[in-house]
């Protein structure tokens, strides 16, 4: 009996089809994957392949941005109905009212967008370049949106006066100060390294500050033997695989169920009858490809 990896390497060759994987999907996904990596690795992952067929496991967005990157090429979404929560929380509607209103600002936007929403944008920026990117900007008038918590971490950083959208992941959101204070309790020793997108005052509490790949890096070089981690589960899996002898705590309610819903088994349905093709219009691919390019460019 043929099992569900070796059917998905199988198809996997004979489509010349690509597996990305963010770090917060299923072990099991992880480990079906030719790159597994943050938001930037794999948008430039997307960008830079020859393969015909991009199977991105991760939510929606992802699979929009690998499209933009990658107009010619085929990319499938496993599940195409895992949306990013904060996503949801600014519409291309919205950023079309918010120009009428306000001329003269420019928008930066996180990647956790739709290819909607994008389009209105005139930069994006991922968890790990959003410092680079505000400072690259020398605007007077700037909108972040839609992570307040990333947008106000980066107007602290840089010193730049920003205009925060009310957009937040509520993953990270729910992350508070007592449930840190009491994991420093639990291990008194461990480092703490957190994501961008948690709240101001979880960040004064961490030794670090960095996107999922970032804190991936950052466990491999620090000295210490045990860190708090301050973002979603699914990144324990690559921590720990990655980091023999080492141990890593999570805030144990920090789960995005929709990173969780590809699977092996939509992998191979998604490579064997082509279901969850990402279709957008050429008015989207065209307009919405710009701030994502100049983001890649300055990277
Ligand atoms: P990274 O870009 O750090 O991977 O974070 C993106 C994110 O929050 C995906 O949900
Ligand atoms: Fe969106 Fe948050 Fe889930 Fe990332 S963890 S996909 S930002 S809801």
């Amino acid at each position: 009996m043929v099992s569900v990896a070796e059917r998905i390497q199988r198809l996997k060759k004979e489509k010349n089809a690509v597996i990305l994987a963010h770090n917060y999907t299923l072990p099991e996904v992880q480990d079906l994957a030719d790159y597994v990596g943050d938001s930037l690795g794999l948008s430039m992952e997307a960008s830079k392949t020859d393969a015909d067929i991009i199977v991105f496991c991760g939510v929606s967005f992802m699979g929009e941005t690998a499209k933009i990157l990658s107009p010619n090429k085929t990319v499938l979404l496993p599940e195409p109905d895992a949306h990013c929560a904060m996503a949801a929380m600014c519409t291309g509607d919205q950023l079309r009212d918010f120009k009428e209103c306000n001329p003269g600002f420019l928008i930066i936007g996180y990647v956790n967008s739709s290819a909607e929403a994008k389009k209105e944008m005139d930069i994006c920026c991922t968890s790990s370049n959003a410092v680079k990117i505000v400072e690259s900007v020398k605007w007077n008038d700037i909108l972040f949106v839609p992570d307040k918590n990333l947008g106000a971490y980066a107007s602290s950083v840089t010193g730049v006066n920003i205009r925060l959208w009310d957009g937040f992941c509520p993953i990270h959101q729910g992350i508070t100060v007592s449930q840190v204070n009491s994991l420093k309790k639990k291990h008194p020793r461990a480092l703490i390294l957190a994501h961008p997108e948690c709240r101001a005052e979880v960040l004064e509490l961490a030794d670090h500050v960095g996107s999922t790949e970032a804190i991936l890096k950052m466990s491999k070089t620090l000295n210490e033997k045990e860190f708090i981690i301050l973002t979603e589960v699914g990144m324990k899996y690559r921590l720990e695989k990655e980091n023999p002898g080492k141990m890593f705590f999570f805030p144990e309610s920090a789960v995005c169920t929709t990173m969780k819903m590809p699977s092996p088994e939509s992998i191979l349905r998604a490579l064997e009858h082509g279901t969850g093709e990402v279709i957008l219009s050429r008015d989207i691919l065209e307009k919405a490809r710009n701030p994502v390019q100049k983001m890649i460019d300055i990277k």
